[in-house]
């Protein structure tokens, strides 16, 4: 059994951070989120992986990710020149894949619960495809799934007007090597993407064995800031272990879970936690709110903020407003105009968004 993780795509909805950097290198609780995607595959027993990259983003997850040794496992990087949609990321992923089965993940989802009782309904039933299944209340958002009683795959269309059930796929998939000549068997879609959801179709057609099971526990697609910050919120809830290696002078307050990196100096600032601060950040002043988290190299100085992911490098000085629900980029920087502070002053990326009182 193999894995593979798409990490490629453009990753639009999370513009400008994805101008700079890939959507599944964005931290949740401070590490990417594509890592979550590679310890829960190993957790489940599959080490061989395949990653789908991009030209623009790919040299960055390799960097940061490594060769698999940090996580047990041995990675392969493969190459998408386009993203010519999740089939054709398959189809190019076919000398890393071979003749096994595998997990095909996309690298920008979290899931609760661990993938091993899908895993063992996979090999136990001899299946030729596994989707995951979950129920939504806007299922024409998503890929949509008709099936029987007992779960077996009717019917899937891509974001449907008229869904024929409320039951969205999530962005994990188990695929027996039949599902080569499935994807040899279709054709790009109106959206010039070729669509997995066109080749499991085609295994349905052609009376394979193709089962779902419904997904419990919470599954967030992260590709758009609420998604990201409610991912923050669950993952800091129930994942954050309390560890102090800063710098706290005694005038400092930190109450509940908080997790603070070495070199980190905290002056006459006040963390309520969950939140989760980095290593080699400099906060004075600050009051720092649940469900936060700040990557390493931050600068704080009077900034006032919770529910909000700040990334590395990036400086919040002086702004005496409460900054909430906020994605800050990496190297971003907040600050007042030194002469005339009631002065608004901005250099801003393309895409940003910004919301005054
Ligand atoms: P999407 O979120 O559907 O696509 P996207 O990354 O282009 O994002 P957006 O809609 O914001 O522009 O992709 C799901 C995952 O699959 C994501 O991790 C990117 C990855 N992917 C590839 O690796 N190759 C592809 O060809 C496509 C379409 C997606």
């Amino acid at each position: 059994m193999k894995a593979l993780i798409l990490s490629g795509g453009k990753g639009t909805r999370l513009r400008p951070l994805t101008y700079s950097g890939a959507k599944q290198l964005v931290p949740v609780a401070n590490k990417p989120i594509l890592w979550y995607g590679i310890e829960g595959i190993v957790a489940a027993g599959i080490t061989d992986i395949g990653i789908i990259i991009s030209p623009e983003t790919g040299e960055e997850v390799k960097s940061l990710t490594g060769n698999g040794d940090r996580f047990g496992a041995k990675i392969t990087y493969i190459l998408q020149e386009q993203p010519a949609g999740l089939a054709h990321a398959v189809k190019i992923a076919r000398p890393f894949l071979g003749d096994a089965p595998f997990i095909m993940y996309l690298g920008d989802n979290l899931i609760q619960r661990p993938l091993n009782p899908f895993l063992e309904k996979f090999k136990a039933e001899q299946l030729d495809a596994l989707i995951l299944l979950r129920p939504v209340s806007n299922p024409s958002a998503f890929g949509v799934a008709k099936v029987d009683e007992k779960g077996k795959v009717l019917e899937l269309v891509e974001k449907p007007k008229d869904p024929p059930s409320n039951l969205a796929l999530v962005g994990i998939y188990f695929f027996s090597p039949q599902i080569h000549e499935a994807i040899d068997n279709i054709q790009p879609s109106a959206r010039g993407e070729l669509e997995i959801t066109d080749a499991i179709q085609r295994l349905i057609d052609w009376e394979t064995s193709v089962e779902s099971c419904t997904l419990e526990g919470w599954w967030l697609d992260t590709g758009k800031k609420d998604d990201l910050l409610e991912a923050n919120r669950i993952i800091l809830d129930t994942q954050l272990v309390a560890q102090n290696h800063a710098e706290v002078d005694d005038k400092s307050q930190i109450i509940g879970r908080v997790q603070i990196g070495a070199g980190t100096k905290v002056i006459n600032s006040s963390i309520r936690g969950p939140v989760i601060i980095g290593e080699n950040c400099y906060l004075e002043n600050c009051f720092i709110g649940p469900y936060s988290s700040i990557a390493d190299h931050v600068k704080l100085i009077e900034a006032d903020l919770e529910h909000s992911v700040v990334l590395h490098s990036a400086q919040i000085i002086g702004i005496h407003q409460r900054l909430v629900d906020s994605v800050i980029g990496r190297r971003a920087q907040l600050t007042v105009a030194p002469r005339r502070p009631k002065a608004l002053r901005f250099m801003i990326g393309d895409d940003s968004q910004i919301e005054l009182p």
